[in-house]
């Protein structure tokens, strides 16, 4: 069967995606502290800022990941603090590191060995997976990282058929932007100025990118910025 597990699909682009692929058949595995909202996902309640947790909910996989033919892993669930390369405490930092790449490592560690050729994991990054912003120290440390665990992956599963890529969206109007820039309208429309089309994204057509990379394995190894073109000021 068809599955796919996603973490973060609690809310925002891992929901939307998650209703994606529902949508085309697929069973779907959420992982996060919350529920995801879509009808017919399975949940696993997993708090991926805690190592043990992570590594029970990797336990629970393994059926998952015997059944799945193929399987799509989508490393999505992440932390965004505002923080700053002169004044962040070794353990905050840790935190962030624990949940944005130890968490995914641990999934990586306990499911791609028994993935089948066909199978894909599809890392979700950032604009600023490549470029910097002030006061987003540890998140942009972070997603400069999740590329070259993405690059990294494509190397070493070389020859066993399963592809990887990392989506980077821009500006989506989910609940982590939103923890940032407010419902304020003027704060809305200067950030989604910022894109060539002048809105924020939504998050189903991150989703759709997202789903497009799972099956299309000649971008192997690629880095596909979702971001409406944003604007260089
Ligand atoms: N929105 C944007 O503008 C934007 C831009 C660039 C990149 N991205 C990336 O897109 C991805 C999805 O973000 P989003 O915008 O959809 O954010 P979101 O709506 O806030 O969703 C974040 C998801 O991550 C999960 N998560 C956070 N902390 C977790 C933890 N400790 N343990 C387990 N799960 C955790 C949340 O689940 P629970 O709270 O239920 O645990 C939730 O499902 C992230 O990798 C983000 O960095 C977003």
């Amino acid at each position: 069967m068809k599955q796919v597990i996603i973490s973060g699909a609690s809310a925002g682009i891992g929901a939307a995606t998650a209703a994606g692929f529902l949508a085309a058949g697929w069973a779907v595995t959420n992982l996060s502290r919350r529920p995801c909202p879509v009808a017919g996902a399975t949940s696993i309640a997993c708090d991926f800022s805690d190592p043990q947790a992570v590594q029970r909910a990797c336990d629970d996989l393994l059926g998952v990941v015997a059944e799945a033919n193929p399987l799509v892993l989508v490393h999505n669930a992440s932390l965004l603090r505002n923080d700053r390369a002169d004044a962040t405490a070794d353990a905050d930092f840790r935190e962030v590191l624990q949940i944005n790449l130890a968490a995914p490592n641990a999934l990586n560690a306990a499911l791609l060995p028994a993935m089948k050729p066909g199978s894909a994991v599809i890392y979700v990054g950032s604009t600023l997976s490549e470029k910097a912003v002030p006061n987003s120290y540890s998140y942009v440390t972070t997603k400069h990282a999740t590329i070259g665990m993405m690059r990294a992956t494509c190397q070493d599963l070389a020859g066993r058929g399963i592809h990887t890529a990392c989506i980077c969206p821009g500006f989506t109007d989910t609940e982590m932007l939103r923890s940032h820039i407010g419902t304020d309208p003027e704060t809305e429309q200067a950030v989604a100025s910022m894109s060539a089309f002048g809105r924020l994204i939504t998050p189903e057509e991150i989703a759709e990118a997202i789903i497009w990379a799972a099956l299309h394995p000649v971008i192997n190894g690629a880095v596909l910025h979702a971001n409406l073109g944003q604007l260089e000021r």
